[in-house]
């Protein structure tokens, strides 16, 4: 505290009265913080009240005419006295300071403006220093975060779900390093699965070697819609045989009920039908299938269901550790990864580790059962392990813990991931990040880590999302990530050629035509509410206008170009004399730049990216407004130095916000 006050009398202020260090603020790293530390120091001798009630109440506020701070007197809980007597009372008895301007009564609230300068001189040196650390803070320091995010599934389309999670997850993971957090990003991959037994069967019959190695995602993607349309077609003719067979023997002993005559007729009547489709989607798979092709109407051969035994056996196989069958498997596990890998690259992500349901060991999942039934938790019903939440919750309902026949559900084998995870990196907070589709997923894993007593179980957190209603390329056929971003990059690249000049000047337009699609999908994304859906739509996205992503590179491109055109160096920036950055436009758009601490700080209690998407808005909103008033070019130097200090201090809590979201700013486009 006392380097700190010495700090602020080195740039030539009286020493500031400051509140003892106080675990709740950070005043060197967060200009508000400091204002904190000092009016809190003032008030408390004054009113009696203790810090710990006057902090929390000192707010920040949206117009500047209604001061830097406010304080609502009646939130001081002081008995007996009248709200707006206090508050004129101590505006009039708080001590004049060098860091307040003015403080006023206003109503019941006490206002309290800040000395601008006091944050031109400290903050700006701050931003504009070399590997600035403005805005980070160090609140978690020593603490270790897993952030699990996108976790698509293998051989299924990466939808618009595990696009939010990405999106949504890369900003938690980034949020949490600025604040000091050691962050482990993983991948929790859908890899496992009776469904991996039908791509196997699927990619044996018509895959192809070539097409997996140059395209393993959508290979991978068409031969499981194939093989899974045959699958479905099968089933439904071996359910009508058995239908027609059921309701025969029930006739033969007896039974003349009209409505069973009715089924059966139904049933025999469909067979044409079915076969037709099931003969059809088996010689798709296999043209050469050498029954179905001689006997096109042998419904028969359905019976069984071979595609199906087939797979089951093929996934029984690999769920046995057999080492042939468990080779393709990974081959479509790793040329998978390898292609998300370059994907999530584009995006700025990097994963710590990509596991996936198929990395959860038996032992792990033998472990969590055992324990949940020492601990009688589990009913067994036909074979099968339940548990029944109702004694612990009203809405979590029953969940199936381990089949009849053994095998492991999607939900035990989270439980045993978690479990592993805190084995291998003992983490003090765990993010889920998960679309609210699996709300009840999530809260019924929760409530299982809980009544396991694991003493981690209450460091769980699950960020949601709502949906994308209609997201499909503009040739509206299903989403991969990649169309989307190739589809947005090309849009963007037209945008661009319109203006020839500025065209000619850019250096690599496909990379920034990229960059700048990027960022329209990404804040498109990160703008409302998580838990919002929102229906995708591709005009509101490339637009150049609003709040938009191209917006954002746009205003920061442009703060690039004055910065090019002055072409001042950062030490005369440094240096320069803000006490000329007299208008209010420049007070207010430092206001805002000094928010930035809180606003990170606010995003990462609400887990809301929105809330860092908002205040790049009005950020850049404000740097525009400047552009008419605070010109740099053709001005005395010495202004023209101040000036420039302030739009490259914009310029550059603009692109940490940018690059905290995702985006890659661009410097011209
Ligand atoms: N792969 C899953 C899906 O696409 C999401 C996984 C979510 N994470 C988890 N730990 N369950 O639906």
């Amino acid at each position: 505290v006392d380097a700190l006050a010495a700090r602020v009398a080195a740039l030539g202020f009286a020493s500031p009265a400051l509140l003892p260090a106080s675990p709740a603020l950070d005043p060197t790293a967060n200009p508000l913080d400091l204002f904190r530390a000092h009016i809190t120091a003032l008030l408390h001798p004054l009113t009696g009240v203790a810090p710990d009630i006057i902090l929390p109440s000192l707010e920040t506020t949206l117009l500047p005419e209604r001061g830097d701070f406010v304080l609502a007197v009646p939130r001081l809980r002081i008995k007996g006295a009248k709200p707006d007597e206090l508050a004129a009372q101590w505006a009039a008895a708080i001590p004049a300071s060098d860091l307040l301007a003015k403080v006023t009564a206003k109503g019941h609230f006490l206002q309290f403006f800040f000395n601008p300068l006091v944050l031109y001189r400290l903050t700006i040196p701050h931003i504009l220093a070399e590997n600035s650390t403005f805005g980070s803070s160090s609140i978690g320091n020593g603490k270790r975060v897993i952030v699990e995010f996108s976790s698509p599934n293998i051989a299924k389309p990466f939808h618009a779900g595990h696009l939010r999670s990405t999106i949504i997850g890369g900003f938690l993971s980034s949020l949490h390093e600025r604040l000091g957090y050691d962050v482990i990003r993983i991948n929790y991959l859908g890899d496992w699965g009776k469904q991996f037994g039908l791509l196997a069967v699927g990619f044996k019959t018509f895959g192809s070697e070539t097409e997996l190695e140059r395209d393993p995602i959508n290979h991978l993607f068409r031969v499981y819609v194939t093989v899974n349309s045959a699958h479905s077609s099968e089933k439904e003719i071996a359910d009508a045989l058995a239908t027609i067979d059921t309701s025969k023997s029930t006739i033969e002993q007896g039974d003349k009920s009209e409505e069973l005559a009715k089924k059966l007729a139904d049933a025999e009547a469909s067979i044409p039908d079915l076969t037709k489709a099931a003969v059809a989607a088996a010689l798709v798979l296999d043209p050469n299938h050498p029954v179905l092709k001689d006997n096109p109407n042998d419904a028969d051969f359905f019976r069984n269901r071979p595609i199906d035994t087939e797979a089951k056996a093929y996934f029984k196989a690999m769920e046995d550790g057999d080492e042939s069958a468990l080779a393709l498997w990974r081959r479509f596990r790793d040329l998978s990864i390898s292609k998300y890998t370059k994907t999530y690259e584009r995006l700025n992500i990097h994963y710590t580790e990509y596991s996936g349901e198929s990395q959860v060991s038996n032992d792990s999942m033998q472990f969590v059962i055992d324990l949940l039934e020492q601990k009688k938790l589990l009913y067994v019903d036909r074979g099968a392990k339940l548990i029944d939440f109702k004694p612990y919750s009203k809405k979590l309902g029953k969940a199936l813990i381990q089949k009849s026949d053994g095998a492991s559900l999607y939900l035990t084998r989270d439980l045993g991931a978690a479990m592993e995870r805190y084995n291998k990196y003992k983490f003090d907070k765990m993010i889920y990040v998960v679309a609210a589709q699996q709300d009840l997923h999530l809260a019924q894993l929760f409530k299982l880590m809980e009544l396991c007593e694991f003493p981690w179980a209450k460091n769980m957190q699950h960020i949601n999302f709502g949906m994308v209603q209609g997201m499909s390329t503009r040739r509206g056929t299903v989403v991969f990530l990649d169309t989307i971003l190739e589809e947005t990059k090309q849009a963007m690249h037209e945008v661009m050629k319109k203006n020839e000049a500025k065209y000619d000047q850019v250096e690599n337009p496909d990379d920034v035509a990229d960059l700048v699609g990027i960022s329209a999908v990404m804040i498109q994304d990160m703008s409302a509410k998580r838990i919002n859906n929102y229906k995708f739509d591709w005009s509101r996205m490339l637009s150049f206008e609003g709040d938009t992503g191209p917006y954002l590179q746009y205003a920061h491109s442009r703060l690039c170009s004055v910065e090019r055109r002055a072409g001042f160096s950062r030490t005369q920036l440094i240096n320069a004399n803000f006490d000329l950055l007299t208008e209010p436009i420049a007070q207010e758009l430092m206001r805002i730049l000094t928010q930035y601490p809180d606003v990170l700080l606010n995003a990462a209690r609400t887990s809301e990216p929105s809330t860092v998407v908002s205040f790049l808005f009005k950020l850049t909103h404000t740097v525009s407004s400047c552009y008419n008033i605070l010109w740099v070019a053709g001005q005395e130097e010495e202004l023209a130095t101040a000036r420039l200090a302030l739009y490259c201090s914009a310029r550059e809590v603009l692109k940490s916000g940018m690059i905290l979201l995702g985006l890659t700013p661009v410097e011209r486009m």
